[in-house]
């Protein structure tokens, strides 16, 4: 079973789909990850992040083993590190080099630990419509702007990151605006939306296991 959860950033995507690849014994690829060390990749060796080119070659010669390694640096997950993904994210080419990758993980699901999985749960936008467009089940998972930077906000806080929350408001707006200018990013038409802005994660981890539980079903008669 393959299932996809697409959605802004830090509508809650992560969390949901780590807590329902544990639930339904599935592998987890986090899709924002490809981008992230793209991203990260131009920052280490200090490129511009205008730099097209660049950021194409880094995308092309990126290995599964390569974006894990990246993804221990502390600025993986950082503020200048997410403005770096949001970057690369919106160049054309790199995402069509990212492209296979991301797809061949659908034929060939495995755990963190290498071992075969049944299916897998995706996480990142565009997964239900350019990534995997045939996914069993397609969520689309959103919140308030408000609520997504407060969010976000706090986990810089609990990491001991110095932001400001208007910064990271006005980059959660920012992002918004360039995740969402590109084609592909888009809810796919036959997605069951959630908006979690006044749903705690319980709630919609709830809710939405119930609707995977019933298309397990129909996919096992
Ligand atoms: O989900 P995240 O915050 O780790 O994603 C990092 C960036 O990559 C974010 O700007 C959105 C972008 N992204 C994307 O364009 N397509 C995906 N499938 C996943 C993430």
């Amino acid at each position: 079973m393959i299932i996809t959860i697409d959605g802004p950033a830090a509508a809650g995507k992560g969390t949901l789909a780590a807590s329902l690849a544990k639930e339904f014994n599935l592998a987890y690829f986090d899709t924002g990850m490809v981008y992230r060390a793209v991203g990260l990749e131009m920052l280490l060796n200090g490129y511009e992040l205008t730099d097209n080119e660049k950021a194409e070659k880094f995308a092309e010669q990126l290995t599964f083993p390569r974006m894990m390694e990246l993804s221990k640096n502390p600025e993986f997950r950082s503020l200048n590190g997410s403005r770096a993904a949001s970057a690369v994210a919106a160049m054309p080419k790199v995402r069509q080099a990212l492209l296979e990758m991301q797809q061949n993980f659908s034929h060939n699901p495995v755990f963190a630990d290498g071992s075969k999985a049944d299916g897998a749960i995706y996480d990142g936008r565009d997964t239900g419509t350019v990534i995997c467009p045939h996914a069993d089940i397609k969520f689309f998972i959103t919140a308030s702007p408000e609520v997504r930077a407060m969010r976000r906000f706090k986990e810089y806080q609990e990491k001991g990151q110095d932001v400001d929350y208007k910064e990271v408001l006005e980059q959660t707006i920012a992002r918004d605006k360039n995740d969402f200018a590109r084609a592909g990013s888009q809810p796919a038409a036959d997605a069951i939306h959630f908006d979690t802005s006044d749903l705690s994660i319980s709630e919609v981890f709830e809710q939405v296991c119930k609707i995977i539980v019933e298309k397990q079903k129909t996919l096992e008669k």
